[in-house]
């Protein structure tokens, strides 16, 4: 039995970074022999196991044919004559399939040192094809390593286009693609993920709604970068620099889908897009299974972003209108989100990126203010029931009139 280790673990190593989960191949040795030194099985599929003592994963080397559509589709072959070599071959990019033994010997059989030093995500054989969540696997490996500067080798790029027009990516389930989806938003570079997609042709198939969006002007005046779809790109980027939560990146992606519906004569005003994208929001939410926390987001976010820019000019009956539906007195955080998309979606303007975003700070003094009417003396004076909630909101109404007063 010879126990290596490979994959994720051996590249980032030799990428000099931090390596959280490490992952082993075990070459000549059969399930029984397993059980007997310990290891506890995982799951029914594939001869995974889980160490005694450390708790990481020992796979026996296995070869793998694809047998039919989708994930399910798989006969896999372990026994002890399986060889490195040929375990190797079935992985998806040059720079996971090398192998480590205890002595840090580098077997690399299909030059994944190389492509690292080259800074290529290339594919190892044709069976890449065989699964298509390596589409999004690799423009999640592109959106996290592209500050190193690594690309996607044009052949695999092709191989990633076929994939996709093949139809073979209507077949991964909503919780794979979404598992994926969401690392890749986390990424330093999301905006990586989705020009990656979109070069393989695989964004109009996961997302046609995002897809859409690039070759859409908006006014020059207000989006110097004018097309829409860079500016969606350029807000996901403000969003990783700003180190913001998965809700916030959603948002981010989401937020203008409705200027994608609007008829080229009406181009570059995009009027009522905050509301006509909401239906299409609501899909891409119901496609991926997304969880709500994002949905929610997504939607509101969608709905009142340019409510946000435009805070300072609001009425404070409309402020208050805008706080009651993110309910702002029961989900704080939820509405210091919006703010963070909101101020992502002005910074994601050609050459406005560092430009002050006071419509942030004037929000949550807004919050602040509709939240500190007391509901007790209310009830002293006897209010119940739906007048109780008319003269609450009469009271915040009264608070935000003189918190704007205050300011101007
Ligand atoms: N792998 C593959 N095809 C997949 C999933 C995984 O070929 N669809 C292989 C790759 O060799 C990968 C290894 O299995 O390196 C482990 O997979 P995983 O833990 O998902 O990825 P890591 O490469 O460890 O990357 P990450 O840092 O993102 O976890």
């Amino acid at each position: 039995m010879r126990i290596y280790k490979v994959g994720g673990a051996v590249r980032d190593r030799l990428l000099g970074k931090p390596v959280t989960d490490i992952d082993w191949v075990v070459v000549g040795a059969t399930t029984e022999e397993m059980l007997a030194k310990g290891f506890r099985p995982v799951g029914a599929d594939f001869p995974v196991f889980l160490h005694p003592k450390s708790g990481e994963e020992y796979a026996l080397a296995r070869t793998e044919r694809k047998s039919g559509r989708g994930y399910g589709g798989f006969t896999f072959h372990a026994s002890p004559e399986v060889t490195l070599e040929e375990d190797l071959i079935r992985r998806d990019l040059t720079i996971n399939a090398m192998a480590e033994d205890d002595q840090q010997n580098l077997t690399d059989p299909y030059h994944g040192q190389r492509d690292l030093d080259a800074r290529l995500l290339r594919h190892v054989s044709p069976a890449f094809a065989e699964d298509p969540l390596r589409v999004l696997r690799v423009a999640r490996f592109a959106a996290r390593y592209a500050a190193l500067g690594f690309t996607v080798a044009p052949e695999t790029l092709e191989l990633m286009r076929q994939l996709s027009v093949s139809g073979e990516l209507e077949a991964l389930t909503p919780e794979r693609s979404w598992k994926e989806i969401s690392r890749a938003l986390m990424e330093d570079q999301p905006q990586v993920f989705v020009e990656v997609l979109r070069a393989c042709d695989a964004l109009k198939v996961l997302m046609p709604e995002v897809d859409a969006l690039f070759g859409v002007p908006q006014p020059a005046t207000h989006h110097p970068e004018i097309d829409t779809g860079a500016h969606t790109l350029s807000v996901l980027q403000q969003a990783a620099i700003h180190k913001q939560p998965l809700t916030v990146r959603w948002a981010c992606l989401l937020h203008d889908l409705g200027k994608g519906l609007t008829p080229e004569e009406q181009w570059p005003q995009h009027i009522a897009h905050e509301f006509k994208g909401l239906k299409l929001i609501k899909a891409v939410n119901e496609r991926f299974k997304v969880p709500r926390d994002c949905q929610e987001l997504a939607l509101l976010v969608g709905e009142y972003h340019t409510h946000g820019h435009r805070a300072l000019e609001l009425k404070p009956s409309t402020l208050l209108e805008l706080l009651q539906s993110f309910d702002v007195y029961r989900r704080p955080q939820r509405f210091e989100e919006f703010i963070a998309a909101c101020e992502m979606d002005a910074r994601g303007r050609k050459g406005l990126e560092e430009k002050s975003y006071p419509q942030a700070d004037y929000l949550r003094g807004a919050a602040t203010a509709a939240r500190s009417v007391a509901v007790q003396p209310l009830l002293e004076k006897g209010f119940k029931g739906p007048e109780l909630g008319e003269a609450i909101k009469r009271e915040r109404l009264k608070a935000l009139k003189a918190y704007k007063a205050a300011l101007s």
